[in-house]
């Protein structure tokens, strides 16, 4: 049977049938393959998770340069994918579907990635699922910690800063966004401003550990506010006046900036999420026990974890901080999502034809927000 031809049917809708997926991932820095499979009722298993990071192409320029990164993607991913279906020791006519990465992320990367994935689909009569960046971090608690819908995400990474209200598998609605910078951009920006290396957001942590939060009284954006969204671009240029009034910098002086910044960060996005716990709690109250899930490379901050997780002990809440190497990019939950979405009886035929899309809301009913994840360099 061909998959290719039959535009629009739904393939695949068997709870209890063994399914493998192929995932592929390359919509920013992270050249990533693997194979995930889901056996009846059973709980899934990621056969493989190879992730290429291109941190050292980019240092140098203090950010991900998308040209680089598109270039880099080319180099590595057919080797990846070998190596992933290697490790999983499943063979490319034994999966059942290839998901891709389609979008939101680096044009450059996305059409690597997804082209890639639609050749592998032709080649081996193969579905193709296009997936959304977005729903790979959305749905990757279910993958490591078998979560029940509904919950709340909290997604922080270096393109996004998001409260989403995780409902079902493609239904999300998201209730906070950021209006300027992403949190890792900030932390990032922060860095550079500071001569800290790239990527900023473990160095400014590092820095913190022995600076003082109380040194400087740095802004927390939006606290207080009625609006539940994110802004940290005014934090800062906060930053930058600290930083120039007393400059030259000497170490303990980036310290006690960095303690400051992480203690303001830390603060201002407790108050945004505490917000969004006391929305989750009125609209789903038959939630017994409802959970937190963050998401993205800045969930690995510890003050931020922190922050969180007293929070969530306080307000009745589950915290889920899935392994880090599944909260960053990944291709395993590209793959689970993929599975989520067969298993659905979501997937159509019609994703061979799917064109990468570098702007893609996970909820399509949000107004988009000026300004925005400008960079749109990072999801
Ligand atoms: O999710 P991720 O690996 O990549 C994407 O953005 O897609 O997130 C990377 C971001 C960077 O901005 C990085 O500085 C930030 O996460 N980050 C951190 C920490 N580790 C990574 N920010 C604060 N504290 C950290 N320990
Ligand atoms: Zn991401």
């Amino acid at each position: 049977m061909s998959y290719l031809g039959k535009a629009g049917d739904t393939i695949f809708e068997d709870s209890d049938q063994l399914i493998r997926v192929l995932g592929i991932e390359t919509s920013c820095d992270e050249t990533a393959a693997s194979v995930v499979a889901l056996d009846g009722r059973a709980a899934p298993k990621i056969l493989s998770n190879i992730v290429l990071s291109q941190i050292e192409e980019h240092a140098a320029f203090g950010g991900v340069v998308p040209e680089i990164a598109a270039r880099a993607h080319v180099e590595a991913l057919d080797g990846i994918v070998e190596a992933a279906l290697a490790d999983s020791g499943v063979a490319l006519d034994e999966v059942d579907a290839i998901a891709a990465t389609a979008g939101p992320g680096l044009v450059g990367g996305l059409i690597v990635g997804l082209m890639t994935a639609k050749a592998i689909a032709a080649a081996a009569d193969k579905p193709l699922l296009a997936i959304n960046h977005l729903e790979g971090h959305a749905l990757t608690a279910r993958l490591t910690d078998g979560l029940d819908f509904p919950y709340l995400l909290l997604l922080v990474s270096g393109g996004h800063t998001q409260i989403v209200a995780v409902r079902g598998v493609g239904d999300y609605q998201r209730w906070a966004t950021t209006i300027d910078d992403a949190l890792g951009e900030a932390f990032d920006k922060t860095a550079k401003m500071l001569g800290l290396p790239y990527p900023g957001g473990p160095n400014v942590e590092k820095a913190a550990a022995t600076g003082d939060p109380g040194r400087f009284a740095l802004p927390r954006p939006m606290k207080g506010s009625a609006q539940p969204d994110f802004s940290f671009s005014g934090l800062k240029t906060a930053v930058r006046q600290a930083a120039t009034a007393i400059a030259p910098l000497s170490d303990r002086d980036v310290a006690d900036i960095c303690a400051s910044f992480q203690a303001a960060v830390a603060d201002a996005l407790g108050d945004r999420v505490s917000r969004a716990l006391n929305r989750f709690r009125q609209e789903f109250p038959d939630r017994a026990k409802p959970a937190l899930v963050v998401a993205g490379g800045v969930a690995a901050n510890r003050t931020i974890k922190a922050t969180l997780e007293a929070l969530c002990a306080e307000a009745g809440f589950d915290f889920i901080a899935p392994p880090q190497k599944l909260c960053t990019d990944n291709a395993a939950m590209i793959a689970w999502a993929g599975i989520e979405r067969l298993r659905a009886g979501m997937a159509h035929t019609n994703d061979a034809d799917f064109v990468p899309r570098s702007r893609w809301p996970l909820d399509s009913v949000s107004a988009p927000m000026v300004g925005s994840g400008r960079r749109g360099a990072k999801a």
